[in-house]
């Protein structure tokens, strides 16, 4: 599978507009790792790149292969089934959430929101690249809307994708 939709969201990071330097990222459903690498290229401090376990050897390499030995100490690899063993992960532990093309799989959905919530802070910033093909991805966007605030960020018209920037609402008091 080419992906497109991380070379789309590799352009945004390099735009600038989201502050990466010193931040701890991590990358969800990652498969080539590119755009973890490229977040740790660009200045993360930390950048834990995550897929489900059959895709972690291919990562792995990867991830050796174009982070220079120097900065290897800054890139993790690691398996992150969504709505797995988050308790993994630390609550709201990561500055930056980044995911390209990880929203296609309805049946998905809640586990891939779980996991997003499970991660972020409010001061958190989830960075989103999605082709919206069927209703279903909409479907995720309202989903996604009832947890955070969700903006479009850019959109590179001539590959039609889009880059979402959601950041948590704060917790419900329900009285
Ligand atoms: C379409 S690929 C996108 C890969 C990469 N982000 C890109 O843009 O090239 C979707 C990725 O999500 C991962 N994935 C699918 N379901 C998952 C799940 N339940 N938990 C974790 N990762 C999952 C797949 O292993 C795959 O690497």
């Amino acid at each position: 599978m080419e992906p497109t939709m991380a070379v789309v969201m590799c352009m945004y990071l390099e735009l600038g507009q989201v502050e990466l330097t010193g931040k701890v990222a991590i990358e969800l459903g990652a498969g080539t790792g590119l755009v973890g690498i490229v977040a740790a290229l660009l200045g993360a401090k930390k950048v834990t790149i995550t897929d489900r376990e059959p895709a972690l050897g291919f990562l792995a390499a990867n991830v050796k292969e174009n982070i220079p030995p120097d900065q290897l100490g800054a890139v993790e690899v690691s398996e992150l089934t969504w709505g797995q063993g988050l308790e993994r992960y630390p609550t709201g532990g990561f500055d930056i959430v980044l995911g390209a093309d990880i929203v296609y799989l309805e049946d998905t959905f809640p586990s891939l929101l779980q996991t997003m919530e499970h991660l972020s802070s409010e001061s958190s910033v989830v960075l989103l690249a999605c082709k919206i093909r069927y209703e279903r991805d909409t479907n995720f966007l309202s989903m996604l809307k009832q947890r955070f605030t969700v903006h479009e960020v850019h959109y590179d018209k001539e590959r039609d994708i889009h880059i979402y920037k959601a950041v948590k609402l704060p917790a419900r008091r329900d009285l």
